[in-house]
């Protein structure tokens, strides 16, 4: 299958063709794919419902064309490689034959725990290659899967499998992650007190651990797989059936499902694989996120896999058992295309120059970047010392909703410019837009990013609430799909994302609404009320700056503290803990009673002798107290 653009002038006329000619255009890339039945029609769609079919009435199985249509010209080839987080322990080789037989096999045995076409199956596992297995499993029979990312809490977990009524989880006793060890089915099991439609858990020994087994609800990996046949016929899939679910954060309080479907996700993540990182058949990829978000679905899991690549698949942290251990793993196993996060090069930045210039990273050609603005800084180090100033940085700008890469370079082709993600994709046709929702057409601009054309592996709809869907995203500008980003655009066209105009804030790459972390904070029985912001910081990107009234001000303020982090961490999980927490007898609220977060950014900014117009508030003296008593 061979999709990939080979120059500048190619991207141009294709990019020409895709605005022109959709339909045709992506036709001849679907081309590409084993269709069970053909697909009538390309596109169908409206964006005020949403209504967005492609392909429609074709029938597929993405795992085919991830799977079995390479086994006779790759079936020895390397599908996966698994390093461990420990670099002493021994790594995983899987050939496309060798994790073939491993998704049927599980497909298998997952029928026999009764699970259907359509049924939700959640998966809660450490970064091991049997979580890409289940998460094939899972498409191999039509089961719609939804990953969490095994950092979050039982709470979380909860909220996901209600909401998804789901009816089995898919977990492992605990993980490893740098020098910790984190159980995982003790977190299952209570998020399960509180749901009653898991019917099944599949647990897979990770560790050694023995948990509590419960009987006729959990059942081992080892013991499922027991003489499964290593073959399972592949469901045939709708182009519009379901493929998952993956919950992400907006700014409201309760994380939305956002629904991919089977056709158009599998075009455009093999599409987009291909020409971002100018794949070629031999080389080693390793994208470094985890399975659990979307960077892991698109570019760890399917685009790879359906492109026949190699792809690695690595346990630990970036900074276990030193900051050196990427570069080692890229040395190691010869890595060609390395994709990872701007939060990850600036920890690895801090931690010195001796540890990337330990080894040679010779084998790398091209270097992505993803989830948050790369800061000119990060940008720099990262193609001075590990691509050696040889290496093309691809910045790829695209969210959970858009299931794969929509602004980027495409490796070396295109033009570069350190902070900007770049061009849009064939096919993708984003727009700028000013406050009173109309198009700015010329350059050197800035506005709200909308994209005006679906493409195939955009949301279909949120889980189980289309309204939902249709009011976050096709409701704020008539016709367009609203990212939520602010955005850029230079004198040649290329796109500089500035960041989120809406309540999310991007943790380490991570988004979190702020809605969502306040409910958390508010959880705890000694808080009244509380207002979160995001601030700049050093190596997350943003931080969590939280302004909390408790109903008396706290004699022991860090003890204080500790317990609101403890209530976020049982809420959400510690990632989404606040970095300050400053207590205060008020809020900054307009006389309808809206928290101006205006002035709450601009204290948690360092910037309160900037907070402009404070007489509309309610009670303006507040603000001197949160100005005087800002952290
Ligand atoms: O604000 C943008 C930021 O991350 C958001 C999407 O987050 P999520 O759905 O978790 O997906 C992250 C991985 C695809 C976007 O709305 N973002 C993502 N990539 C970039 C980015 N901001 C700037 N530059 C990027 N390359």
């Amino acid at each position: 299958m061979e999709l990939r653009i080979n120059s500048f002038e190619e991207y141009q006329n294709k990019y020409r063709q895709s605005v022109e000619q959709p339909e045709a255009f992506w036709d001849e890339v679907a081309q590409n794919f084993s269709w069970q039945q053909p697909y009538d029609k390309v596109l169908d769609w409206n964006f005020d419902e949403p209504n967005i079919k492609w392909f429609v009435n074709g029938k597929l199985n993405i795992t085919e064309n991830a799977l079995d249509r390479h086994l006779e010209k790759r079936g020895n080839k390397l599908a996966l490689i698994w390093e461990p987080n420990d670099p002493k322990e021994r790594f995983v080789r899987l050939t496309y034959r060798e994790l073939y037989e491993k998704v049927n096999e599980f497909a298998n045995a997952l029928k026999a725990q009764g699970v259907k076409k359509g049924d939700r199956v959640i998966i809660y596992m450490p970064m091991i290659p049997e979580l890409t297995i289940a998460v094939l499993a899972c498409a191999r029979i039509g089961a719609v899967h939804s990953v969490v990312f095994a950092g979050f809490s039982a709470n979380a977990i909860a909220d996901r499998i209600q909401d998804a009524q789901a009816t089995m989880v898919i977990t492992a006793d605990g993980l490893n992650r740098g020098p910790k060890q984190v159980p995982l089915k003790r977190v299952v099991d209570e998020a399960l007190e509180h749901c009653d439609t898991i019917e099944k858990v599949i647990v897979y020994n990770c560790l050694n651990w023995a948990p509590e087994m419960k009987a006729g609800r959990d059942i081992w990996w080892h013991d499922a797989i027991q003489g499964m046949e290593k073959v399972c016929p592949a469901e045939p899939m709708d182009s519009e059936d379901m493929l998952f679910i993956l919950y992400t954060s907006g700014s409201t309080g309760k994380p939305k499902g956002v629904v991919h479907t089977c056709g158009g996700y599998m075009v455009y993540t093999a599409y987009s694989f291909q020409n971002v990182f100018q794949y070629r058949e031999s080389d080693v990829y390793w994208c470094t996120a985890d399975v659990g978000w979307i960077t892991g679905h698109s570019y760890i899991v399917y685009g790879p896999l359906l492109s026949g690549a190699t792809t690695l698949m690595f346990e630990g942290v970036p900074t276990y058992p030193d900051a050196g251990r990427f570069w080692q793993v890229c040395d190691k196993h010869g890595v060609n295309i390395f994709y990872t996060a701007p939060t990850a090069i600036r920890a690895l930045m801090a931690a010195g120059d001796d540890h990337v210039l330990s080894y040679s990273l010779n084998s790398l050609r091209v270097l992505g970047s993803v989830g948050e603005p790369i800061n000119e800084e990060a940008w720099k180090w990262y193609h001075l010392h590990v691509g050696k100033s040889k290496c093309p940085i691809v910045d790829t700008w695209w969210q959970t909703e858009t299931g794969g890469i929509m602004l980027s370079g495409l490796g070396d082709l295109s033009p570069m410019r350190p902070a900007h993600a770049g061009l849009p994709l064939p096919g993708i046709q984003p727009v700028l837009l000013d406050q009173e929702g109309k198009t700015i057409e010329e350059n050197e601009v800035e506005g709200y990013l909308c994209v005006k054309f679906p493409w195939p592996s955009m949301l279909r709809t949120t889980y189980g609430d289309h309204e939902r869907c249709r009011v976050a995203y096709f409701s704020h500008y008539k016709g367009h799909y609203f990212t939520g980003d602010g955005a850029k655009r230079d004198e040649n066209g290329l796109y500089r994302i500035i960041g989120r105009v809406d309540d999310v804030i991007n943790v380490s790459g991570h988004r979190f609404g702020t809605a969502e972390i306040e409910q958390a904070i508010n959880a705890n029985a000694m808080v009244v009320e509380s207002a979160v912001v995001g601030y700049p910081h050093d190596i997350k990107g943003q931080a969590i700056y939280a302004y909390v009234i408790c109903q008396e001000l706290p004699s022991d303020p860090d003890m204080m503290r500790a317990q609101i982090i403890e209530t976020v961490t049982e809420q959400i999980g510690k990632i989404a803990k606040p970095e300050k927490i400053q207590f205060v007898s008020g809020l900054p609220k307009t006389r309808s009673g809206k928290i101006m977060r205006r002035i709450l950014r601009k204290v948690a900014e360092g910037e309160s002798d900037k907070l402009g117009d404070t007489s509309t508030l309610l009670d303006p003296t507040v603000v001197d107290e949160i100005v005087n008593g800002a952290l």
